[in-house]
């Protein structure tokens, strides 16, 4: 039943009970009003006849008493008249129509209890049997001035008084019938009138229209639910593998035509000169790149980065445009030109040896100069205007990728106010607290919240920005949806852990792991019973490079069995060269793996192969898919797509993953080993339990992992954040419609 329809018969069984019970009220009332009236009237008349009455009963004949009742019976409503001696209770006289049945001794009972007394006495009641209605009796005494002489019985009609209490209750039902269909059709109208507002409102909302202020409550409450089962919705599809195809779907589903532009520093393709003069094609060791490079295959698009490669300039046209991937292109790279200035400022200076350094525990002092963040902002501005030119619609999908662009998300704002605007940070959010070292921390918060959505690896980042920009910006939090409103408009803090792609598509073409294990071990001049450790990083000191191969020297040290037989090939790509700590890092590196394999060697064995040199992903995979572990030992770090990456490589189940619990991919893969990579001695320990695990718990662990990764891939790492931005847009688009109603806040009900 409709609510209304419940309303009114609520309303309608209400007033019955209330009719019920006034009438019941008004018969008790009246009957005691005309009782009294009655008593009264009775008085009146024997009290008016008093003399005559007293005279004819001492004495007078009959008939004068007789005369003197039909007198007192004149009353219409009195029906009779009889007149009782008081001693005996026999009959004296009584009017003519007094009924001959009813005898004065009847009377006796009623006057007898108060015997010569002489009171009036009232009875009220039916008497069907001989009056054949309700009667009011009076029986009053008659005295001389000692005695009591008699009774005078006056019998009154009551027939009237029901008459009149069954016109009343007529009158209070009709009365009432009325009162409550009044009643019922005001409710009904006034649930039309309502009913007719909301939809008209509703209406006027979807429809563009501005919402009345008392509904805007109502319908911020209505979308914070509507959003809840979309996203319910959406987990539920969630059941569906994510794979390239369904990203596209998702991109054409929500953004039909419109473009994604993806904004990364460093470019997929490197085009680099070889020794031999001919150009080869570099992909960089760089898990942005990593994560972001399927996505952009499925989704098509233009990705703009610095053109870093020595051959890069002479491979794009005018514009730095290049189709990519070179094989099978299928979509554009828009290479920036930097000057040398401008990199050792912006790249070098600003984000590496300042943002990166600020955003990791890693030990290394971050270092803030005026001349660097000058670079920082002019080299922001130049890509905003990249992304401006190379903006085919007005409300392009824009990924901003990392601490090179903090400024972006803004920047990009003032030059397309429709585009939809994420900024994903791949690299951890430091506490409020450390992130106030940062003398532009104002300027990068709130170019960061020009964003339509922030992401992160962690809930706990997310948790830190969010504290940060509390603390040194004046903006606005709603916690519950992790939204953060600065200067007028909302940008929501999320957690997005990002993936590899899955399947991979690199392991299918690969020979078995036994096969590549066999080629491996040849190259590397080991022995068929010989133990292989990797560990595969670029060269940053935020990778616990040292810590891992102190860990290789402490099980060495502790388990005397593995010496001669355990190797660990470390592969490190060298990065940020031109900056002193990498250096420094470099040369630590250098000097520890001498010492460890000066301790530990022979003639014929090295427990450490140190390469300090660029590996292509191919290459990298081989190792992989040979090896009995691999050492992730980050001291800190976002993510971590190496131990992600070791486990897709994986397809034989086999191999076990050490993986340092400072890394995000340690709160998804938790049946890594985990360790703390400065316990030497703990990490020394789990090498050692890694290289003697029985076969069946590997298979378990890895299947374990894989599965994961087969489910939480980076398609599904893109697409909820495109579906989420999606969901933004719609929202945007409406409150733009409902601007002047709303004052034209953008975002700012979302
Ligand atoms: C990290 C950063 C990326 C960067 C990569 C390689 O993963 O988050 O933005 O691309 O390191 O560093 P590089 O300086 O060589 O680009």
């Amino acid at each position: 039943m409709r609510w209304p329809v419940r309303l009114t018969a609520s309303l309608v069984i209400t007033l019955g009970l209330l009719t019920w019970g006034a009438s019941y009220v008004a018969r008790s009332v009246m009957q005691s009003w005309f009782e009294r009236d009655l008593t009264l009237r009775a008085e009146l008349a024997i009290n008016g006849a008093r003399l005559a009455l007293t005279n004819a009963w001492t004495g007078a004949p009959v008939e004068a008493l007789r005369d003197v009742l039909v007198e007192i019976a004149q009353d219409e409503r009195v029906l009779g008249v009889a007149a009782c001696r008081a001693a005996d209770f026999t009959l004296i006289a009584a009017t003519p129509g007094f009924p001959s049945t009813f005898a004065c001794d009847r009377f006796g009972l009623l006057v007898k209890p108060d015997g010569a007394g002489g009171s009036w006495h009232t009875w009220t009641g039916t008497d069907n049997s001989v009056l054949g209605g309700t009667v009011h009796i009076t029986a009053a005494p008659i005295r001389s001035s000692t005695d009591v002489l008699g009774y005078l019985i006056l019998i009154h009609d009551l027939g009237f008084v029901s008459r009149r209490q069954a016109q009343a209750e007529r009158l209070l039902l009709v009365a009432f019938a009325v009162l409550a269909l009044t009643a019922s059709t005001v409710t009904l109208i006034a649930n039309r009138v309502a009913w007719w507002r909301w939809t008209r409102d509703l209406r006027l909302l979807l429809g563009g229209g501005h919402e009345s202020p008392e509904f805007r409550p109502l319908m911020r409450d209505v979308r914070a639910l509507a959003d809840r089962i979309a996203a319910d919705r959406d987990m539920d599809r969630d059941v569906e593998a994510w794979t390239p195809k369904r990203l596209r779907d998702a991109a054409t589903r929500h953004f039909n035509a419109d473009q994604v532009i993806i904004v990364a520093n460093r470019e997929p393709y490197i085009h680099q000169r070889t020794e031999s003069g001919g150009i080869e094609v570099k992909h960089p060791a760089s898990g942005l790149v990593t994560a972001l490079e399927p996505v952009m295959r499925a989704c098509s698009g233009v990705w703009i980065s610095h053109g870093s490669g020595n051959a890069d300039r002479e491979t794009a046209d005018e514009q730095g445009h290049v189709a990519v991937p070179p094989d099978h292109p299928s979509y554009t790279l828009r290479r920036l030109w930097l000057s040398d200035d401008e990199e050792r400022g912006y790249y070098y200076g600003f984000a590496n040896e300042g943002l990166w350094a600020l955003c990791h525990t890693g030990h290394t002092r971050p270092m803030f100069r005026t001349d660097d963040w000058k670079h920082y902002e002019a080299v922001n501005r130049r890509f905003a205007d990249a992304v401006a030119d190379e903006a085919s619609t007005e409300s392009p999908v824009v990924l901003v990728q990392d601490y090179h662009f903090a400024l972006l998300p803004r920047l990009i704002r003032e030059r397309l106010p429709r585009a939809t605007i994420i900024m994903f940070w791949h690299i951890p959010w430091p506490t409020a607290e450390r992130f106030g070292i940062c003398p532009q921390r104002e300027h990068l918060l709130a170019g960061m919240l020009g964003a339509d959505i922030l992401g992160f690896h962690t809930q706990a980042h997310c948790n830190n920005f969010t504290e940060t920009v509390e603390r040194y910006l004046e903006a606005r939090t709603d916690k519950e949806r992790g939204g953060l409103s600065h200067k007028g408009r909302m940008t929501f803090v999320r957690p997005y852990p990002i993936s590899i792609e899955w399947p991979p598509t690199k392991v299918p073409a690969a020979p078995s792991p036994d096969a590549t294990r066999a080629e491996v071990f040849a190259e590397l001049g080991l022995s068929a019973n010989a133990l292989l450790g990797v560990g595969v990083d670029r060269l940053d000191y935020t990778k616990g490079i040292e810590e891992r191969l102190l860990a290789v020297d402490r099980l060495l040290t502790k388990y005397p069995e593995f010496r001669g037989r355990f190797v660990f090939l470390q592969i490190a790509a060298p990065s940020r060269s031109e900056i002193e700590r990498y250096q420094q890092l470099s040369d630590a590196v250098d000097a520890l793996v001498a010492r460890i394999n000066d301790r530990w060697g022979t003639p014929g064995y090295q427990p450490i192969i140190y390469r300090r040199r660029h590996h292509e992903p191919e290459q990298v995979y081989r190792l992989y898919r040979a090896a009995d572990l691999c050492y992730v030992s980050s001291i800190h770090d976002g993510m971590n797509l190496v131990a992600k990456e070791f486990v897709s490589s994986r397809d034989d189940d086999d191999g076990v993953l050490v993986l340092s619990q400072f890394t995000g991919a340690a709160l998804e893969l938790t049946e890594a080993v985990i360790v703390n990579p400065y316990d030497i001695d703990q990490a020394g320990d789990a090498l050692a339990a890694a290289l003697e695990m029985p076969p069946a718990e590997r298979r378990t662990r890895m299947h374990y992992m894989r599965a994961h990764l087969a489910e939480f891939n980076v398609y599904r790492w893109a697409g909820r954040m495109l579906i989420d931005a999606a969901r933004l847009r719609k929202r945007e688009s409406l409150w733009q419609r409902l601007a002047p109603a709303t004052g034209g806040a953008r975002n700012g009900g979302a």
